[in-house]
């Protein structure tokens, strides 16, 4: 169906006329009904046939535009307010057509839209990709370097990182034992029935299904004991929890590193021997030490290795109290536990002992106050990077 189409004299304007060509001419707008007749003499023109004109106009001048503000330029000569495709629509007088055109007609409109919003959108993504290309091949060897910035670990793993070496170097296994533990490993295992006072000291995080979050890596003594048998060496560092009011040397969550010997005699002259090694080679200097007793259900007899204060040299400060820090609780392992874990005590003894991998950390790089820790800034690792 050709229908003719009503062109305004401000189209008029935005249309080229001589490129339309003979699809636009001059009728007298008799046979019309509405207020737009109120002149004699129109412009018309077939409407597919502008339609289609548009298009090929639009097409042809994309294939010319090089650059975004070209192809900007296109945009809003078809699209924008004043653009030939919005004022097309705008002085379209649909109250002349019938029902059919005017859907017919819509519809011609609605594809012409996109068509054009999709060409022009692909004519910017390849005047940008071409954009890039070039400035690519654009090496300007004055420009200022891009810096990288390096990486850098947690103090704390890198504290672990270098006890597990050291203790690999002697010969001991790293293992490594759940977060989430069962209240047997974490405390019946270990001497420490469901009444005894030792639970007081070690309160935690109770989940739902009689599982807890453990309270010390010692949970991890059993489970390996039952799973490797004697004799052994073994530690297994991690991340323990305790509900815990948190000031400058407490926190909830903190590592520590667990370590066993079970072998045939066993006495606390290889315990001092073990953990004098392991401090001189992790401090690298001479460092002052006490070991006082200690209670704990699992060992006996138990010791507290103490660690004179390397942040205020043994005066007293917020982090360590009296000048001591305790840094390594230690003892021979109790002979229940050795048979909770399948050993024989007649034939076999042990020592155990948890380092406080979280105060080591503390101590070797001079961190004063534990909520450093884990306080998630990264400006605590970004001072470390030169250890990676
Ligand atoms: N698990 C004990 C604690 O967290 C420390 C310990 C480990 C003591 C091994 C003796 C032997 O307090």
């Amino acid at each position: 169906m050709n229908f003719f189409w009503f062109i305004s004299e401000n189209f008029l304007e935005t249309l080229d006329i001589a490129d339309a060509g003979a699809d636009v001419f001059r009728v007298p707008d008799y046979n019309m009904r509405s207020r737009v007749c109120a002149h004699n003499d129109r412009w018309f023109c077939f409407k597919e046939r502008l339609v289609e004109n548009l298009k090929e106009k639009l097409a042809q001048a994309l294939n010319a535009a090089k650059s975004l503000e070209a192809v900007e330029k296109i945009r809003v000569d078809f699209l924008g307010r004043k653009g030939s495709i919005t004022t097309l629509a705008k002085n379209t007088d649909f109250a002349t057509m019938t029902a059919e055109a005017k859907k017919e007609f819509g519809q011609k409109l609605n594809e012409l839209k996109n068509f054009a919003q999709e060409r022009i959108a692909a004519a910017l993504a390849a005047v940008q990709a071409s954009n890039v290309h070039h400035k690519s091949n654009d090496l300007d060897l004055t420009a200022p370097g891009k810096g990288r910035r390096l990486g850098a670990l947690h103090p704390i793993t890198l504290a672990q990182m270098e006890l597990e070496d050291i203790f690999q170097g002697m010969g001991f296994s790293v293992l490594y034992g759940p977060e989430v533990e069962s209240e047997y490993f974490c405390f019946e295992a270990l001497n420490i029935p469901h009444d005894h006072p030792a639970r007081d000291m070690q309160d935690t995080f109770w989940l739902k299904n009689q599982l807890i979050l453990r309270t010390h890596t010692s949970a991890n003594q059993v489970r390996t004991l039952l799973r490797f048998g004697a004799p052994i060496r073994a530690i297994f560092p991690g991340r323990c929890f305790r509900y815990e009011s948190v000031d400058p040397s407490h926190e909830n969550t903190f590592y520590q590193c667990e370590g066993l010997v079970v072998d045939k005699d066993i006495s606390v002259a290889n315990l001092i021997a073990v953990m004098k090694t392991i401090l001189s080679q992790v401090f690298k200097r001479d460092v002052k030490v006490r070991l006082r007793p200690g209670y704990f259900p699992f060992v006996e007899p138990g010791f507290e290795l103490d660690l004179n204060c390397l942040l205020c040299g043994g005066k007293g400060c917020s982090t360590c109290g009296d000048g001591w820090i305790e840094l390594i609780p230690c003892g021979l392992i109790h002979p229940e536990v050795l048979r909770h874990g399948g050993i024989d005590p007649k034939e076999y003894s042990g020592f155990a002992f948890g380092v406080g991998l979280t105060r080591l950390a503390m101590m070797k790089f001079g961190i004063r106050d534990i909520r450093y820790l884990n306080c998630g800034d990264l400006r605590v690792n970004e001072q470390f990077t030169t250890l990676v």
